[in-house]
Parts: structure tokens; C-alpha cells; sequence
């Protein structure tokens, strides 16, 4: 079956079953506690929260997701990082029951999947949680013989919630037993199954019986939901009998342009080849949903695919334009269901050229600088390959590269040691950038406060600056007096004065509202998981502190800050000047009122 056809006939199956077809939301979604869309529910989380009414009871879609953490993984057989998820739910009306139904009758009856090469599996319990007995039951009563079920803890049979708190549940999921041919490596062990890391089985399917909200502990929700997600890239790889979908119509028209541009045989570097295919594809997703690159948080994860696609590129001696006819492939793929492929088309191409020759630029000094690096019989040191990687964006693998052409190497170990100082000193360099005079220099309590005062302000500023002009704005730079407040942020235009009026407005709004300033303390992934804004990856310890000003702002800072808004005082932009191209600066007082 094609894609195209597999997308549609799955809708209109969920359709004729009383859901209602709603399109696929951003990757940028509206829920601002996480960064990307990772799944279909994102979207629904209201509804199935039963904070909204929702205007439907049943729905379905084909959802567009980003989910970085496998990216290493990127090249293997079924790892991908843009992908598309099929997906039902259910507000408080079906449950479990006519869920497994469901699914079972589409991928049998309707896909011709063998029900023989089917394996289910369900969550096995725990203190909080009892198994799920119930799915057992209604699994073998479509016909899965017992053994072919198996019963796996949290880790693997329990969904969610996406961000820190919300809805959640205990997850079936069905795998397809593609034969030992299609594993990847070889496995001797009796009952192999499913999660088995020989690679045989394939999990396609995984419905969430979503009657859980998690805040601390778990607490029942009013209604039982139903929350499902086939992954797109899998169903098509089996239905068209391929090991990947790599080499499937997904990605194959990019891989064989691929080809074409550079001469060289998909087979004789598939790891390459696929890496750009799919972060090509990507990239074109997330420029196409209005992110441009940054240092911060989504225009960081968009720079990094688009610098990782450049470096993998260069392995196959792709130089130039060579992206212009991938960009086309993509659009020709996907333009038809997604418009805004094919609508952006001109915007991707800009975005992504730019960078490219921002990435050149930062490459040519670091070069310069590799010119003079003094090595010691044929070894660069750890702290100088460091101080290239760091000043110059210049990744390592690249570094590694130019040296060994010049027939030198670099210390690896002293890099990564040097790696680790670097972040163990990270809080100390993240306080002086935040902080600019610094809190230990004051003398006195009043200058303290006044300190954090200012502070305090500039991520009202930030989060307000976000709110009129976008989620391009991210943080450039920030520096604090006793006097007033500087903050550098990525902009293209100058700030009109209506907006700026707009800016201050928020500030003073958010002030008057006397909000209260909450800190907590977690690990830098969990950080940006929930959404916080940071800086550059590397600069942060792995232990960070969180500011939040109720919704409207959350970053990752070393402080210190006012108790609550309250007490600003009355915020006045003085100053709106360019600082370097796309970086605007915004100086701006407290007067006491
Ligand atoms: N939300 C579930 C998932 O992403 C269906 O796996």
C-alpha cells in the first residue's frame, strides 16, 4: 500500500467509526511546558485532561512528531527523527474494549497483517498500578494465544504524561514478528519477544488507556480516555515487505537523488545516506512550522540537524547547492499533505542557505585556528581541540577530520575531560551571563535587591518579547547594572515602537499582577523536557535551577531573583538598537513608583 493511500484509508476507517478527522497540529505546540509535538495526544491533552469540553467524543489523525532523544540512533533500521503518527482517541466514551477491536480489525481484516506474526504486550503492575488483567482478557478473545502476550513494567507499558504532570496510562502495545531474516543481529534466546534487541520484532502500534493524571502520584481521572499512535514509517516498511523505511517511498526518492547528486552507492554508506535523508526531510518540517535557527531551545535542535546534514554531506563530497533538488523531493513527498511544505518552500531554502553560510564562516576561522595549534609529536591536546569546538561551533568529528589530513590526532580523552570541566563550571559562567555585575558583588541588601529586581524583569521582558514578536526570540545575551537591565535577542527587524509599547504593557501587567517567583531544582533534560528556555546545551551543569513566573515565564537560571513581581517597580524601555545581524538589544529601567 502506498502512503498516501495508507494515510487516507486509515482515516476514513477511524470515520466510518464515529471519529471525527482532525488535521495534523504544529510541531511547535500550543502547550508551551514542551518543546515539540512528540505525539499525536499533544494536541488533545485538554480534552483529555477533561479541563475542555470537548466538541467531539472520538477522533482521529495523522500527526506530524519530532522526538530528538534517538537522534544518535538516526541511520539504523527504524529510528527517524520528523515522523508521522496514525492515531484514535477517545474522550470518555470507548474504552479498552472496543479500542483492541479497533485496532485489530484495521490491521487484520483491513491491512492483511498475518495474525500469527502479531505479539501483544500489556502492562504487568506494580505499588500504584494493577496489572492489566482486563487487556489480557480482550486480546485473547480476538484470538492472541496466551503466550504470544507478554507483561512488561512501567518502563515499557505505560504512557506519559508528556510533560511533568497529566494525563496517563498503562499502554498495550502490537509488535510484528518480521521473521528472523529481519533481525539485525543474531538471537539464540528461547522466546525472544518483543522488545528483544535482536531487531525481529517491531512495535507498530500502541494504545494508551488513558484514566490516570499524574501530579506527584496518580490520581484516577473523572473519564476513562483512549489514546493510540501507530507509528507511519513502521506500518508502511511492513505492508511494503521492506526492512526500513528507509527503503521505502518515504525516503527513498530523497536517498536516490542523494545518489544521483553525488555519485556514490546508497550500499556502500547507508548510515550516511540516511542520516541526510532524514534530516533533510526534518529540517524542511520544522523551518516549514516557523522555527529558525538559534542557540535556544527548538532553534537549537533545528541549527543542530542542519549543521549535522551539512557535516554528513561533506562525506559524500556534496558541496554547493546540492540541497536544492532534496528540498524539491521533499516538497513533491509531502507538499500535497502538509500545504505548508509546499507553501514555505522558498522560506526553507532561505533559512537553510543562511545557516549554511553561518556554519561556513564559524568553520573557516576554526580552521585558521587549527593553523596554529601546536601539537606534541603528532597529538593536538584535549583543552586546544576544546577551545576550537567551543569558540567556533567546530564539531569534533570534523576537527578529527582536518587533523588527520595534516596526519595528526587529537587527545580524545583530555577533550572529554575538558568537556566535563567546562560544565562543571557552567553555573558560575551561567549566574555572570545572566547576572553581569554579579549578586556578590553588591554591597549592600538594597543593591542586592535591585539586582535581582532587574533580573527578575529581564525574563518578564524575554517571555513578553516572545509573546508579541515570536518564538524566534531567544536570548542573546544579558547583562545588569545598578542602574538598568540589557538584554540581546535574535530578531531580524527593528521593534517597532507600537510593539515595544506592547512589550512594556506585558511587563507592567505581569508586575501589577504581583506574581510569586518559584524555583525548583532538576536534571538539564527533565528541564527541557518541561519546556524551560537555555542557552547553549554544553554551558549547563547537569543539575539546573528552574525560574518560573507562573506560565507566562520558565528558564533555566542560576538566579538569584525578586520573591515575586510585585515589588518591581514600574518597567521603562529606554533603549532599542541593533547588536549584530539578527540580534537586537533592549536597555530598560525599574523607576520606583
Ligand atoms: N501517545 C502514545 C504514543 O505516542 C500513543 O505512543
Amino acid at each position: 500500500m502506498e502512503p498516501n493511500q495508507l494515510r487516507s484509508e486509515f482515516l476514513n476507517f477511524m470515520e466510518q467509526r464515529g471519529h471525527k478527522i482532525v488535521p495534523s497540529s504544529s510541531l511547535v505546540p500550543d502547550d508551551s511546558s514542551v518543546l515539540l509535538t512528540t505525539a499525536g495526544m499533544q494536541q488533545f491533552v485538554p480534552y483529555l485532561s477533561g479541563k475542555i469540553e470537548p466538541p467531539y467524543k472520538r477522533a482521529c489523525s495523522v500527526q506530524k512528531c519530532f522526538r530528538t532523544g534517538d537522534i544518535e540512533e538516526v541511520g539504523d533500521n527504524t529510528h527517524h527523527t520528523f515522523f508521522e503518527m496514525l492515531g484514535n482517541w477517545s474522550f470518555g466514551d470507548y474504552f479498552k474494549e472496543e479500542a483492541i477491536k479497533m485496532a485489530w480489525e484495521f490491521l487484520i481484516n483491513f491491512c492483511h497483517l498475518d495474525k500469527e506474526k502479531i505479539r501483544i504486550t500489556v502492562f504487568k503492575g506494580n505499588e500504584d498500578i494493577p496489572a492489566d488483567e482486563e487487556a489480557i482478557k480482550l486480546w485473547e478473545k480476538q484470538g492472541v494465544k496466551k503466550e504470544w502476550i507478554f507483561k512488561f513494567d512501567m518502563e515499557d507499558n505505560f504512557w506519559g504524561p508528556t510533560a511533568k504532570t497529566g494525563p496517563c496510562g498503562p499502554c498495550s502495545e502490537i509488535h510484528y514478528d518480521r521473521g528472523k531474516e529481519f533481525a539485525i543481529r543474531e538471537c539464540s534466546i528461547k522466546g525472544c519477544g518483543p522488545n528483544c534487541n535482536c531487531g525481529r520484532f517491531v512495535e507498530i502500534w500502541n494504545l494508551v488507556f488513558m484514566e490516570y493524571n499524574k501530579d506527584g502520584g496518580y490520581q484516577l481521572l473523572k473519564q476513562k480516555n483512549i489514546d493510540t499512535g501507530i507509528g507511519f514509517e513502521r506500518l508502511v516498511a511492513i505492508l511494503q515487505e521492506k526492512n526500513s523505511a528507509y527503503n521505502t517511498g518515504l525516503l527513498q526518492p530523497l536517498i536516490k537523488e542523494l545518489e544521483k547528486k553525488s555519485g556514490q552507492q546508497y550500499d556502500s554508506q547507508k548510515k550516511t545516506f540516511r542520516i541526510l535523508a532524514d534530516h533533510i526531510r526534518s529540517a524542511c518540517f520544522l523551518i516549514a512550522d516557523g522555527i529558525l535557527p538559534s542557540n535556544l531551545d527548538r532553534g537549537y535542535i533545528l541549527r543542530r540537524i542542519i549543521r549535522r546534514f551539512i557535516r554528513y554531506a561533506r562525506l559524500l563530497n556534496l558541496t554547493g547547492n546540492w540541497y536544492l533538488s532534496l528540498i524539491e523531493t521533499v516538497v513533491n513527498l509531502y507538499g500535497e499533505t502538509y500545504p505548508e511544505i509546499k507553501n514555505g518552500k522558498e522560506n526553507i531554502i532561505t533559512v537553510i542557505q543562511k545557516e549554511e553560510e553561518k556554519f561556513g564562516r564559524a568553520l573557516a576561522k576554526g580552521l585558521k585556528e587549527l593553523e596554529k595549534l601546536q601539537p606534541i609529536d603528532g597529538v593536538v591536546s584535549g583543552s586546544e581541540a576544546f577551545y576550537i569546538y567551543q569558540t567556533f561551533g567546530f564539531p569534533i568529528e570534523m576537527i578529527e577530520e582536518e587533523l588527520e589530513k595534516r596526519d595528526l590526532t587529537v587527545n580524545s580523552n583530555e577533550f572529554e575531560l575538558e568537556s566535563k570541566k567546562h560544565q562543571d563550571v557552567s553555573r558560575a559562567g551561567a549566574e555572570k551571563k545572566f547576572g553581569g555585575v554579579g549578586i556578590k558583588n553588591a554591597q549592600n541588601k538594597e543593591e542586592a535587591a535591585k539586582l535581582a529586581q532587574l533580573h527578575t524583569a529581564t525574563h518578564l521582558l524575554h517571555a513578553a518579547l516572545r509573546q508579541v514578536l515570536g518564538d524566534h526570540v531567544g536570548q542573546m545575551g544579558s547583562d545588569i547594572n545598578f542602574e538598568r537591565l540589557r538584554f540581546d535577542f535574535s530578531h531580524q527587524e527593528k521593534v517597532t515602537a507600537e510593539e515595544l509599547k506592547k512589550v512594556e504593557d506585558l511587563v507592567n501587567e505581569k508586575i501589577a499582577e504581583n506574581i510569586s517567583v518559584k524555583k525548583e531544582i532538576m536534571s538539564y533534560q527533565e528541564a527541557i523536557v518541561s519546556g524551560a528556555l537555555a542557552f547553549f546545551k554544553e554551558k549547563y551543569p547537569t543539575e539546573v535551577n528552574i525560574y518560573s513566573i507562573n506560565s507566562f515565564s520558565k528558564e533555566i537560571c542560576a538566579g538569584p531573583h525578586a520573591n515575586e513581581t510585585g515589588n518591581l517597580g514600574h518597567f521603562k524601555i529606554i533603549k532599542e538598537q541593533s547588536s549584530g545581524a539578527g540580534v537586537r538589544r533592549i536597555k530598560a529601567v525599574l523607576e520606583q513608583v
